[in-house]
């Protein structure tokens, strides 16, 4: 962590570009790294952590290795997209209904998040899994779904 922050140490205003050097080699910037860059940058843990807790974009924990992004906008929400969310935070495991921001699976697998249009609005209710957008979807058709790209990405590592 520190050979990654210390490049960006006498820069002005080189906190952020350090702290997205580390997301960017490390996938996230640990808890743990905190002290670090604090050190780095002769600053107190508290304005790093300050730093790191405004921004959305810096996570403090490993993303999860599949992230379902479910459409909460209003095509989808007047096609059901609150039952579809339900349905998946309960297959995946991630969380209660109604979470405003994410939840993610207690073994980091799966990550659950709101989002707000996938340009499908005329297949409501969509979703995307890693990325991929997918239309008119239904529980059953996210089961299958899911099982498929889980299936594919094991065979592509094997
Ligand atoms: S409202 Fe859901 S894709 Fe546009």
């Amino acid at each position: 962590m520190r050979r990654i922050a210390e490049p960006f140490q006498d820069t002005p205003g080189g906190l952020l570009p350090a702290l997205h050097a580390v997301q960017d080699a490390l996938g996230h910037v640990p808890r743990e790294g905190v002290p670090v860059i604090a050190e780095v940058f002769n600053l107190s843990r508290a304005e790093v952590h300050g730093v790191l807790t405004y921004y959305h974009h810096f996570r403090t924990e490993a993303p999860p290795r599949h992230v379902v992004q479910v459409c909460r906008a209003e095509s989808c929400q007047a096609m059901g997209a609150e039952a579809l969310m339900a349905h998946v935070q309960l297959t995946l495991g991630c969380g209660g209904h109604g979470q405003a921001h994410g939840s993610r699976s207690a073994d980091g697998r799966f990550g659950v998040e709101p989002v707000y249009c996938l340009g499908l609005c005329a297949s409501s209710p969509a979703l995307a899994v890693d990325g991929e957008p997918h239309a008119r979807m239904s529980p059953a058709r996210f089961d299958a779904l899911i099982a498929e790209h889980i299936a594919e990405q094991a065979e592509a590592q094997a």
